[in-house]
């Protein structure tokens, strides 16, 4: 700021100089008295001053109102307001409004990041409680040690997978997720997965598969198992009658091959639809078991558009929803 000041000055100097040579050359030239010409000199110095002034002001004011903010905003204070009212829309009114903007953005990103630290927590902390329970019961002899045991492996499984999702979910929002890209048979990956899902279905509900014809593809498979693991999953969890469809296909003239998965289930809740890929999508817990953490499809939607695919979900006219994943099928993405 010293140094614009000086700048200002400086400029200020050369315009007064100047304005004087100008106004005692011109004096002179028309022979005017020499009271008139000193008069017309004050007169010039007080509005060079007075028009330098206001320049000075319209040009610091607004630079001290964002060196304000920002040194606020580098504090982590992001409620610092840089007062925009009676800035013009110039360079630096525009910068102001954009530091402005930008303290905004920062300011919603800490907030997710508050929620999710805290959603995070409170979903980690919920299996340990019967873990502790269940060890004091063992410890008192009040149950049997292999009761005991099959619930605290099982309640140390879902904080496993908690952790891990937690982890993936962080990855995706800091775009750190890397892929492992081999060759692979979808089919086998599918029926695969089909077969671990099918062993908590519902009596009353079936499930086909339409594989496709050249099933060797190119992409992460860990990820992908993970993908279908979760939405054939959702679709198991939530379907209680019917029938659960998985089909495979090449779209876009042999572009893109499409997994769906199409289920008769209870369909994709209101509520749920409009952030249905965002973290944390599911309905609280106390309104049925099968709704989980909501990180799911937040996490398959990372991974599918890591590969280059899309992800997308509806409800069925005749009742239930689908699911439809696309992953390219070019040599630049990586699948084939
Ligand atoms: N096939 C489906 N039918 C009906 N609702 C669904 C279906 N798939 C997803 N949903 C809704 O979308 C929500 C989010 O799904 P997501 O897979 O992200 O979370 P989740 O299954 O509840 O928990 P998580 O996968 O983290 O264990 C679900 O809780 C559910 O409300
Ligand atoms: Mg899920």
């Amino acid at each position: 700021m010293v140094k614009l000041t000086i700048h200002l000055n400086l400029i200020l100097g050369f315009s007064i100089s100047a304005i004087l040579l100008t106004v005692v050359g011109v004096t002179q030239f028309l022979g005017l008295p020499t009271q008139l010409t000193l008069i017309l000199i004050v007169l010039s110095i007080a509005i060079v001053m007075a028009t330098g002034f206001a320049i000075y002001r319209s040009i610091t004011r607004p630079i001290n109102r964002i060196m304000q903010a920002v040194k606020e905003i580098s504090k982590g204070n992001f409620d610092a307001e840089i007062n925009l009212k009676g800035l013009n829309r110039d360079e630096l009114g525009e910068l102001a409004f954009h530091i402005d903007q930008m303290k905004r953005d920062l300011k919603e990103k800490e907030n997710m990041k508050d929620e999710f630290i805290s959603i995070a927590s409170h979903e980690l902390r919920t299996p340990i409680q019967p873990i502790l329970n269940y060890v004091e019961l063992a410890k008192r002899r009040l149950i049997e040690p292999d009761i005991a045991f099959d619930t605290i492996v099982t309640q140390a499984r879902r904080l496993k997978a908690l952790a891990d999702d937690i982890l993936d979910a962080s990855r995706i929002e800091g775009k750190r997720l890397s892929l492992n890209i081999q060759f692979f048979d979808i089919n086998e990956v599918i029926e695969r997965v089909l077969e671990e899902k099918k062993l908590a279905l519902s009596p009353e509900v079936t499930i086909s598969f339409t594989p496709i014809q050249d099933p060797t593809v190119s992409a992460d498979k860990l990820r992908i198992i993970q993908v279908l693991s979760n939405v054939i999953g959702n679709a198991v969890k939530f379907t209680k009658k019917g029938s659960i469809e998985v089909r495979c296909s090449i779209i876009d003239q042999y572009t893109y091959l499409q997994i769906s998965v199409a289920d008769t289930g209870g369909g994709i809740p209101e509520e749920i639809f409009t952030r249905l890929f965002t973290k944390f999508a599911s309905k609280s817990v106390e309104q049925g078991t099968e709704h989980g953490t909501g990180l799911g499809l937040f996490i398959c939607k990372g991974i599918i558009e890591a590969h280059g695919g899309t992800i997308s979900g509806t409800n069925n006219e005749q009742g239930g929803a689908t699911f439809r994943m696309t992953l390219p099928l070019n040599k630049r993405t990586g699948m084939m």
